[in-house]
C-alpha cells in the first residue's frame, strides 16, 4: 500500500474517491453524500481548499483524506474514508499519519476534526447535552465502534462537541492532534 497525491485531471480517480465516501458513509451518515455527484463534489472542494492524498492498494484506490486550513495554524482533517471492504488494515492509520505531516509541513501546530454520531454509535446519543456539554463529553464511550476510537488510536484528543449539530441528540464531536511543536 502507498499513499499518494491525488491527481486532480484524473476523472476515473475522482469517481472511485466519490464512490468510496457514498459507500463508507451509508451507515454513519446517511443522505450526507447518498449519490456520486454528492461526492465528486465534495472532491472538487476539497482540491479546491488543500492538499488530497489517496492509499492504494493492489492498483486500487483504497481510501482517501483532505485537509485544509482552518485557523493560522491549525488544519482541519475532512473527510477521511476507506473501502469498507479493508477495514481493519491500516489504511486509515496510514492516510491519517501522512496528512498530518502535510499539515505540518504547511505549519500546522494541530490537526482538527468533527466526526459526528448520527446513527447513535456513542453514549452521547440521544442526551440533551445542556446545560454542561462539556460534563456529558467527559463521559463519552463506545457503543458501536465509532470512529472517534479509531482517531483516540491514532493520537487525537477529544476537545470539544457541537450539541445537536445533526438533529437533537445528534453531536458533532471534536478532536484535536498536535502535530508539530511550538
Ligand atoms: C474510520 C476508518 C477511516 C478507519 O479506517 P481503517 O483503515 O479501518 O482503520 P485502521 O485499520 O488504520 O485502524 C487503526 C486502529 O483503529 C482501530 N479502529 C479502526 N476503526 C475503528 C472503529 N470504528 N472503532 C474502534 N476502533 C477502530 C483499529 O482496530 C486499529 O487499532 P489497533 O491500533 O489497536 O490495531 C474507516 O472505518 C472508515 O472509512 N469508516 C467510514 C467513514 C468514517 O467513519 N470516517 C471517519 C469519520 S469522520
Amino acid at each position: 500500500m502507498r499513499i499518494v497525491d491525488l491527481d486532480p485531471s484524473d476523472e476515473a480517480a475522482r469517481r472511485r474517491c466519490a464512490e468510496l465516501l457514498v459507500a463508507g458513509f451509508r451507515e454513519m451518515s446517511p443522505g450526507h453524500w447518498g449519490e456520486v455527484s454528492d461526492g465528486l463534489e465534495e472532491i472538487e472542494e476539497c482540491l479546491d481548499l488543500g492538499p488530497v492524498k489517496v492509499a492504494i492498494d493492489d492498483g486500487t484506490i483504497a481510501g482517501w483524506v483532505g485537509v485544509r486550513p482552518s485557523y493560522a495554524k491549525v488544519w482541519e482533517l475532512h473527510p477521511l474514508v476507506v473501502d469498507p471492504a479493508l477495514h481493519r488494515r491500516g489504511i486509515g492509520r496510514a492516510l491519517v499519519d501522512d496528512i498530518c505531516a502535510v499539515a505540518a509541513s504547511h505549519g500546522a501546530l494541530t490537526v482538527t476534526l468533527g466526526t459526528d454520531d448520527e446513527p447513535g454509535w456513542t453514549s452521547l446519543a440521544g442526551l440533551d447535552l445542556y446545560p454542561d456539554p462539556i460534563a456529558q463529553l467527559a463521559k463519552i464511550e463506545d457503543v458501536r465502534g465509532h470512529p472517534f476510537v479509531f482517531y483516540l488510536k491514532c493520537g487525537f484528543s477529544v476537545t470539544g462537541v457541537t450539541p445537536d449539530a445533526n438533529g437533537f441528540g445528534k453531536p458533532d464531536i471534536h478532536m484535536s492532534k498536535r502535530v508539530s511543536g511550538p
